[in-house]
């Protein structure tokens, strides 16, 4: 298989990130999330200006493969400082090869030896509850989303005993 290269993202990465993270976006959350929680979050997380921040600011992460961006992580830190994950996102046709994975590895090297990575999901996101959970992640709560209350959402936690 052809090895993936993790890199920082740059301002010029913004239109294939969108471009990426929409279309993974739908093929996640078409008939999972109602279809108007769908469109509100493309319009609020894959826009240009907050994945240009995430750029500009250094909290996001591409994956490339064979000269393809096939990969996304953006990472921050939560108000009360702890590091978390908003998006981890890999193109559908590169999907169970490794790539999120990767992304997942690369970061965790970059945070706090006693610190716990945190990150979230809708709970009706399978893949997402398999990957996380195989990565070492545990449930930590299940609860309504404060974008959608008719969602539940997962957060879950990985322990600093990598
Ligand atoms: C969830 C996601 C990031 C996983 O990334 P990926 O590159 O496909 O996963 P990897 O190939 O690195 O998988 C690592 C392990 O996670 C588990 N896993 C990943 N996807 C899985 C799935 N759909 N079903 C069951 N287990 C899965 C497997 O144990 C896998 O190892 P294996 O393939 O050797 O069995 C990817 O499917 C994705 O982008 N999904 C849409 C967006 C999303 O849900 N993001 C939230 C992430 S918390």
């Amino acid at each position: 298989m052809v090895s993936v290269t993790i890199r920082p993202a740059t301002a010029a990465d913004v239109p294939t990130l969108r471009a990426l993270g929409v279309r993974t976006w739908y093929a996640t959350y078409d008939g999972v999330l109602a279809p108007g929680a769908v469109e509100a979050g493309i319009d609020e997380w894959w826009n240009a200006y907050s994945l240009g921040a995430a750029c500009r600011d250094g909290r996001m992460l591409v994956a490339v493969r064979a000269g393809v961006v096939v990969g996304l992580l953006e990472f921050d830190r939560l108000a009360d400082g702890r590091p978390v994950v908003w998006k981890l996102y890999v193109a559908p046709e590169a999907q169970r090869t490794g790539v999120g994975r990767a992304l997942l590895r690369h970061h965790l090297r970059t945070i706090g030896d006693g610190e716990a990575l945190w990150l979230e999901h809708p709970e009706g996101n399978a893949a997402a509850a398999a990957f996380s959970e195989r990565l070492g992640f545990t449930a930590r709560a299940v609860e309504p989303s404060g974008h959608d209350p008719a969602t539940a959402v997962v957060r879950r936690a990985l322990e600093p005993r990598r």
